[in-house]
């Protein structure tokens, strides 16, 4: 296999990462920490006896840094983000709260989202009305073997695999708490539904008649592709909230109970 000279490989690893929307924040962060340097000795000469309050500065650096997420058109949570960030950075020193607290918060956030960072897939869960919709669209003539990818708590599955004892639910979860709770909480319940901590990517989706999805616009994509190559004639993509692009779905369903649409798609 030829290999990039090591320049280019060094270039081409610095563009995979600046596609990355926290490293494009955190990069902002520096560049607003720079506008608000030169606004601030511009300040000074013409006011020089009025020292700027940390306050106001805190406020402005998340402001102007909002302002270049939104120039970046990064998406509308980053600019959030972007403004709250110096604030908290700002409270957390001052506050001077002892160090296990950090590291606490720290390893609750990192077991709850683990490859977030990578996988643009936060965990948020769906509704009730979703998992309603999901339930109708299946055969009920025969039993199913359907995969939630991205399972978060287990809801999905475990609402699912009661309505279902004839099929086999599953769900596949990358972050290790909401795994744990969703594995003790099929055992507590004695539920059917079954999961694993495993990365979808490496899952075969020739196995399952039905993939429900509740990942993130970033994901869709990729996704669209693995299905295209992996699921069976007559298996269903299912996608809540997020749709792919260049691909209209087959079925888009949305009830009045329901905050978001479901898009299906059958292979
Ligand atoms: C929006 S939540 C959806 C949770 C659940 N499916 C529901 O409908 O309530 C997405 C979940 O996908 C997980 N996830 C993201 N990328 C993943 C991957 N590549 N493999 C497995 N899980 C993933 C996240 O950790 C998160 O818990």
């Amino acid at each position: 296999m030829a290999s990039l000279p090591l320049p280019g490989f060094i270039i081409n690893r610095l563009r995979a990462a600046w596609r990355l929307p926290a490293v494009q924040a955190l990069s902002l962060q520096v560049l607003a920490a720079l506008v608000l340097w030169l606004l601030l000795l511009l300040w000074g000469y013409v006011k020089p006896s009025a020292p700027a309050s940390i306050g106001i500065a805190v406020l402005m650096q998340g402001a102007i840094a909002a302002l270049l997420a939104r120039w970046r058109k990064l998406a509308v949570w980053w600019w959030i983000i972007q403004f709250v960030f110096p604030l908290s950075l700002f409270l957390a020193v001052t506050l001077q709260l002892p160090p296990i607290v950090y590291l606490i918060a720290f390893l609750m956030l990192f077991v709850l989202y683990w490859h977030t960072f990578r996988t643009q897939v936060p965990y948020y869960p769906s509704t009730f009305a979703v998992w309603d919709a999901v339930a109708q669209l299946l055969p009920a003539d025969r039993a199913v073997r359907v995969v939630d990818i991205g399972s978060g708590l287990g809801g999905f599955v475990l609402n699912l695999a009661s309505r279902r004892p004839d099929s086999e639910i599953m769900g596949v979860e990358l972050a290790p708490l909401p795994w744990l709770v969703s594995w003790l909480r099929a055992h507590m319940s004695k539920s059917r539904g079954r999961f694993i901590r495993a990365d979808y990517a490496a899952l075969d989706f020739s196995q399952y008649d039905a993939v429900f999805a509740y990942l993130s616009p970033a994901a869709m994509s990729a996704l669209w592709d693995k299905a295209q190559t992996e699921m069976r004639p007559g298996s269903l993509l299912l996608s809540n909230e997020f749709m792919i692009e260049h691909h209209a779905a087959d079925l888009v369903i949305q009830t009045e109970q329901m905050r978001t649409p479901l898009y299906a798609w059958y292979i």
